[in-house]
């Protein structure tokens, strides 16, 4: 499914990138045969749109690997991580195990009994940390690796019935 995704992504980004190349190959042309003649036959108008075009192409790629690579979404086990299954259902959460080790990655499998209810893990000062959802008849992976101790809270992120506010469960980490 992820190679699918994948796959689907890239052919898209394709399409789209073969657009802004169309309009760029069609706007000069404009530049050339227009009214900005004049402009153009310096040759500054084309270098400028080049050098901004390859400017954003390099911003771009740059924003995109140093935003994405703290992803927490990674959902591959490696052989020292700490296996954690959740269990969604009205109106409580079945976790096992409650309490897991700081340091180590942590596989967090998310399901639910019944409907779907979101699975967010937050900080004991109220912040939140990362969030799957919990889906009936799927099973939604999420690592993170907890860097510091304490008494961490799971709370449901999606409403889910009348007491969907009780949905509250503690996940240990020592
Ligand atoms: Cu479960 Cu809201």
């Amino acid at each position: 499914m992820q190679a699918y995704v994948l796959a689907v992504s890239l052919l898209l980004m394709t399409v789209v990138a073969g657009a802004f190349w169309w309009a760029v190959r069609h706007s000069t042309w404009v530049v050339r045969h227009g009214a900005d003649v004049q402009l153009h036959s310096s040759g500054h108008v084309e270098s400028y749109r080049t050098g901004l075009f390859w400017a954003l192409v390099v911003l771009g790629v740059a924003v995109a690997v140093a935003t994405l690579r703290p992803w927490p979404y990674d959902a591959s086990a490696s052989e020292d991580s700490v296996i954690v299954t959740a269990m969604g259902g009205q109106w409580s959460w079945e976790i096992a195990p409650q309490q897991v080790p700081v340091g180590r990655p942590i596989v967090f499998k998310v399901t639910s009994s019944d409907v779907n209810h979101g699975f967010g893990v937050y900080e004991p000062d109220g912040t939140m940390l990362f969030q799957t959802q919990a889906m009936p008849g799927y099973v939604n992976q999420v690592r993170y690796t907890f860097t510091k101790p304490g008494k961490y809270r799971v709370l449901c992120m999606e409403y889910c019935g009348l007491v969907h506010h009780d949905m509250v469960e503690e996940i240990e980490v020592r």
